[in-house]
Parts: C-alpha cells; structure tokens; sequence
C-alpha cells in the first residue's frame, strides 16, 4: 500500500470512528490518567525526576486523537509548570474536535491545536523537550519513518512516551481481522463492524480471539471494536521489535511500564531459572518476560535523546521525594500493619511483594514533600534502607511510585 494511500485510509477511519470515546461534558467529574505521559512518569524516566518546574517544558502529541495525553499533560503541566506547553497534531479533525472540547471544558489555554500528519508535520516550532506518541506508530504506513521523524522535533536530552501493541498479547487479533477482509471487504466501515459483531458471535470458543479473554471484543462500543478488529493498518510489536524500531530513531530506551511486567522474576519461583535469567542483558529479560506471560497488549516505553538509561531513570537517594501513584499512603500503611505484602495482578496474573510490616510508618509518611532522608529519620526504623528498597521495588515495578528530585537551584 503506497504511503499516501495507507494515510488517507487511516485518516477516514478516525473521521469516521475517532477513538478512544470520549465525552467533554466527563471532564467536568474526573481527570483521565494513565501511561504514558503523566508528568511524574516523564520527570522520573526521561529526566531523571530532576526536571525544572520552572523552566519552559514544551510537549508534543503527536496523534492526540481525542485527548487522553494531551488534556491530561496540559492539565498537569498548567498546574505545576507555568512555562508548559502543549502542541496537539492529528490527521482527523473529528478526533481534533473532541480533544479541542474537552480543553475548553477544562479552561485549559496551554495547549496548540494542529491538523496534519506527523509524518510531515507543519513547522511547530520544535524543538520539543518531550512527545507523546501513543497508540500511533503501529498505524503508520512506515512506522520507522515515522519515529525518525518525531526524533528529529526532539531537543538532545529531551524524550518521549510511546505505545505500540503487543505481539503475544494480541493473540487472536490477526486472524480475526484476516477473517473480516474475507468476509467484508466493502469499504464501509459501519458495514463491517455489523459483519464483525455477527462474525464474532458466530465463530466457536477455539477461535483465538475468544480464546483470548484479555482482550475485550463483542462488548465493545463500535470505534474500540473497529480499532482492534477494521484498522486498515496495524501492526504488533514483540519486545526486541520494538526496541530495535527505537533504537533505529537513534533514541534510548529508559523503560517499559509497568516494569514489573518484563521481569522474569516476575513469572519465575525455581530458583535456577532466576539464576539463569539473571544472566540476560535488561531487554534480553525483558523479551523473556514477554515470552513468559504471553499477555502483554502492549508496551507502553520511555525514551531518552541522548541520555543514557542510568541517568534518565530517577535512582533511589537520600534527596529523591517518592511520589505515590493512584495509592493512598495512609491505606497502603493501614493494609501494610494488617498484610505485610503488596499484591496486585497482571491480566490474571496474581503478583504478591513480601514486604517488612516495620515499614508500615515510613509508608504512611510518604506525601510527595518528604525525601527518603527526612523518611529515614522520622520513621526511625532499624533496617529502613532495606525495608525501603523492597517497598520501593515492589511499587515501581507495579508503577504505583516515582521518585522527584529538587530541582537544582536556577
Ligand atoms: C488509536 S488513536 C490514539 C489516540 C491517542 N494518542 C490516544 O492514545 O488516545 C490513533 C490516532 O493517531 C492519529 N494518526 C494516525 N496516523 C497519523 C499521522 N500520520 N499523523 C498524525 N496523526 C495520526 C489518528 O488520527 C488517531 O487519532
């Protein structure tokens, strides 16, 4: 399919569909969050949580489509960095036409709307400290192209969020979609998605895509289902995939979210196989992890130009401030005093820390101002910087805490 061709296609699809949904009059309730590009995953795994807050922060959202990314980082950007900005790009207006809504909802006057492609994108001013790229890069005709691209709008040391599928996760995807171009290959989107909903209901329970119970289908509204089942482009990513497509921008790799996902010990209880992944380089374990689980939907990944992993990714230090996310520090302590574990789950996956029940004080006094130092000292627990470590592993591998430092004085 020529380059054009493959746009202009893509393009119909989210004038016709644009996706996710979304209701301007929502914003009024809630605030949608999520990964990537929330900014204290951005100043932890781009910056290394050292980001100026009094600097000008300039972000790019390169296929904003209805707005979770750029509404959420404008937000968060007009009430922590008064020199942010947001430039918004997309191919479809009707996606323009919700994200742009849902900014007058929010009053939000920190954010540019574009239209066009990001492929060749109109003069924004770059360069930008950081883009978001979610959920884009498998729709484009050539995605590589596409990156390479983005990389160029970024300044050195600047990064970005992205999202591309999962291979292993979408199991059941790709024969879903090769049966519906056999049995509907009129053009006519509304058309196929009624083909889709009865071949769905009719395919027996071997067929992969009901075999699959991670990935929702039947139930779900028409711009979901026509973006999972009627793309006329998409494309999944393993783990090696998508680094090397990173990789070939020129761009680092600082993260995949949530990091506890791509650690083999995550999947792993015999003691040899965990020695023996050990052994691996951090994506070699990853891709491991990936071939473990085979549930990975898609990566969410964070990106450096031009700084190293190491330095990009906040560490643990005396001076850091952890930052908890989407947890109440007094409940986690509460829970903690009563279960000395965090447990979660990865699309049915149960995951249980063991952690130290001392630490339960230390936990409680985490409110986003303290550093570990001041936490060390107030908490008064033998064993802190142990303890600490096991809960702060345990968190950041289910995403749930980031680390900020001060900023260095200007
Ligand atoms: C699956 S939606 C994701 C939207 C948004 N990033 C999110 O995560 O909610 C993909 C979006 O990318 C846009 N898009 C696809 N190709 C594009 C291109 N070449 N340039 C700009 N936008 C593009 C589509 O119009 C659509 O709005």
């Amino acid at each position: 399919m020529a380059d054009q061709d493959g746009k202009d296609r893509v393009r119909a699809h989210y004038e016709a569909l644009p996706y996710p949904t979304r209701d301007p009059a929502d914003e009024r309730n809630r605030l949608i969050t999520g990964s990537p590009s929330h900014l204290d995953e951005i100043n932890h795994y781009v910056f290394g949580g050292r980001l100026d807050f009094g600097k000008p922060f300039r972000a790019l959202v390169a296929g904003g489509g209805t707005g979770d990314a750029a509404i959420m980082l404008a937000q968060h950007l007009a009430e922590h960095i008064p020199l942010g900005h947001v430039d918004y790009l997309d191919l479809s207006l009707a996606s323009q036409a919700v994200a742009r809504a849902r900014a007058e909802a929010r009053r939000l006057t920190n954010i540019a709307f574009h239209h066009g492609s990001l492929t060749e994108p109109p003069d924004l001013g770059a360069p930008f400290d950081y883009i978001d790229c979610c959920g884009v890069l498998h729709h484009l005709p050539d995605p590589e192209a596409g990156l390479r691209t983005l990389a160029g709008l970024l300044r050195p040391g600047g990064g970005m969020g992205i999202m591309v599928y999962g291979a292993l996760g979408r199991t059941g995807v790709y024969p879903a979609q090769a049966a519906l171009r056999a049995l509907a290959p009129e053009p006519d989107v509304r058309r196929r998605l009624s083909v889709a909903r009865r071949m769905l209901g009719d395919a027996p329970e071997t067929n992969w895509l009901k075999r699959n119970p991670f990935l929702s289908s039947l139930n779900d509204d028409d711009s979901a289902l026509a973006d999972l089942l009627l793309h006329p482009i998409d494309r999944a990513y393993t783990v090696p995939e998508a680094a090397a497509l990173i990789d070939q921008a020129g761009l680092t790799l600082t993260a995949l979210l949530a990091p506890a996902r791509y650690e083999p010990a995550t999947y792993l209880k015999d003691k040899d196989l965990m020695k023996r992944a050990a052994k691996l380089s951090w994506i070699e374990a990853c891709a491991l992890a990936e071939n473990l689980c085979g549930n990975l939907k898609i990566h969410i990944a964070y990106v450096s130009k031009g700084t190293p992993r190491d330095a990009a990714v906040a560490q643990l230090h005396d001076d850091a401030v952890p930052i908890l996310l989407r947890t109440d520090a007094a409940a986690l302590a509460a829970h903690l005093r009563q279960r000395p574990e965090i447990k979660s789950t990865f699309d049915g996956i149960p995951v249980i820390y063991p952690v130290d029940p001392a630490m339960a004080g230390a936990v409680a006094l985490i409110d986003g101002v303290r550093n570990i130092g001041e936490l060390r000292e107030q908490a008064g627990v033998d064993g802190f910087d142990r303890g600490f470590r096991a809960v702060y592993r345990a968190l950041n591998g289910l995403n749930l805490i980031l680390l900020r430092h001060p900023a260095p004085p200007s």
